[in-house]
């Protein structure tokens, strides 16, 4: 049976989008690790920050990515933070190859202009915070990831990308 497929990256990296086209193109199942918590918490992840608090989330991010590595032959998406853990990613990885979606601050911004979804993001200074952010993480995006992809491209290309180097490992 074929290794999960993981995606990871910055919010606005398009996680959600080229996974949920991965796996149709694949015909594999979709599971976002955000809907997912959101689905079994009942309730959004704002609600979910602003309620229980961030290490609450992040407690249930470790949660997930330990059912999620039982799982195979599955498309995740997983959230922007999700990955930053040595210990998500150990799990995670059981099951998986991991996918970076690479994307630049200005990309992030473009994409995010309007969003009010994401709670880290909802200040007065966003492009300070997606850059202060976004160059803390990327090493630690680097680390986890097994393949990096230029994300500035097409869906369709970022998806035919991903396709062809995931077909030809499984
Ligand atoms: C977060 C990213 C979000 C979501 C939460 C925290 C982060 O997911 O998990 O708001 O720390 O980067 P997306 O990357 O899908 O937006």
């Amino acid at each position: 049976m074929k290794k999960n497929l993981v995606l990871c990256g910055f919010m606005g990296s398009g996680k959600s989008t080229i996974g949920r086209q991965l796996s149709e193109k694949l015909g594999m199942r979709f599971i976002d690790t955000d809907s997912y918590i959101e689905q079994k918490e009942g309730m959004t992840i704002s609600r979910i920050f602003e309620e229980k608090g961030e290490d609450y989330f992040r407690s249930l991010e470790l949660e997930v990515c330990k059912e999620l590595s039982q799982l195979k032959g599955s498309v995740i998406s997983t959230g922007g933070g999700t990955l930053l853990k040595d210990t998500n990613v150990k799990e995670i990885k059981k099951g998986g190859v991991v996918f970076l979606l690479n994307v630049s601050s200005n990309t992030v911004l473009n994409r995010l202009k309007n969003d009010t979804t994401r709670p880290l993001l909802q200040r007065e200074d966003k492009e300070k915070a997606v850059k202060t952010l976004l160059s803390q993480r990327i090493p630690l995006y680097n680390r986890a990831a097994d393949y990096v992809i230029d994300a500035e491209e097409s869906p369709r290309k970022v998806c035919i990308e991903i396709m062809n180097i995931y077909n030809s490992i499984s």
